[in-house]
């Protein structure tokens, strides 16, 4: 198998970035999936931080505070199948970075350029320890893995993730108005693009799949499909 036999050869990474509510964490599990490679959700190592900062009773604001907490604190993610797992000093905090107070606070983190440089320390640290890595972020492609040999980014109708995201929520018993997750929607989607380190881009070597009318299977069949042609040219 091609993908094997890259592996024997040398490690390799693929990259996935993209807005918020866009699928690119289901997208980057099921490509890892397919291809036998580790995923990671480098969003979960933001929140992991705010989360430490939070419960720490730091403001996420003050950015040197943090950076001596990230030095501090014990951060672990444990890749299980095709699930990651967070561990803050030996806990496992996997459900709680998803609380909507930590979502609400991360901004702080991703935008201080001191600790972003921190956390894509720890993603190249992470991904050094595997053979083989799919990857999802903001700036996967442009920043912490710019040689990485196929970069992805994934675009789809602001008003359509909201509304997948709504299903979400609706379906897990919440009562929130499209209109309002359009409008938290569009609050993080210009923090993420208007951030001076590491904005929301695509890079300039980038495949840009728009998702907007495609299920999640969709997405990964062509990116597979994308994938495994790229690396067979470098062979
Ligand atoms: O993908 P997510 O919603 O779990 O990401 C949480 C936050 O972290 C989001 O506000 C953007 C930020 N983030 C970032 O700035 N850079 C990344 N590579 C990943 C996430």
């Amino acid at each position: 198998m091609m993908i094997a036999q890259m592996r024997d050869e040398k490690s390799w990474i693929i990259t996935i970035d993209g807005p918020a509510g866009v699928g690119k964490s289901t997208a980057a599990r099921g490509l890892a999936r397919r291809l036998g490679a580790v995923f990671l959700d480098t969003g979960a190592m933001y929140r992991a931080v705010t989360l430490a900062a939070v419960e720490r009773g730091l403001d996420p604001a003050e950015t040197d505070a943090v950076a001596a907490l990230m030095d501090a604190c014990v951060f672990e993610f444990r890749s299980e199948g095709d699930a990651m797992r967070v561990f803050v000093d030996g806990a496992d905090r996997t459900a709680a970075i998803r609380d909507p107070a930590i979502t609400e606070q991360v901004k702080h983190i991703a935008g201080a350029p001191a600790l972003r440089a921190r956390l894509v320390a720890m993603q190249r640290a992470f991904a050094g320890g595997c053979e083989a890595v799919v990857t999802e972020g903001r700036d996967q492609g442009t920043v912490a893995f710019a040689d990485a040999p196929v970069k992805f980014f994934l675009t789809a109708d602001p008003v359509e993730r909201a509304r997948r995201r709504h299903n979400e929520l609706v379906a897990a018993g919440k009562d929130i108005a499209l209109e309002t997750i359009l409008t938290q929607q569009q609050h993080r989607d210009a923090a993420d693009e208007g951030r001076t380190v590491g904005p929301l881009k695509p890079a300039a070597d980038a495949i840009v799949l728009d998702a907007t009318h495609l299920t999640a299977e969709q997405v990964i069949d062509r990116m597979e499909i994308l994938v495994r042609e790229r690396l067979r040219a470098t062979e």
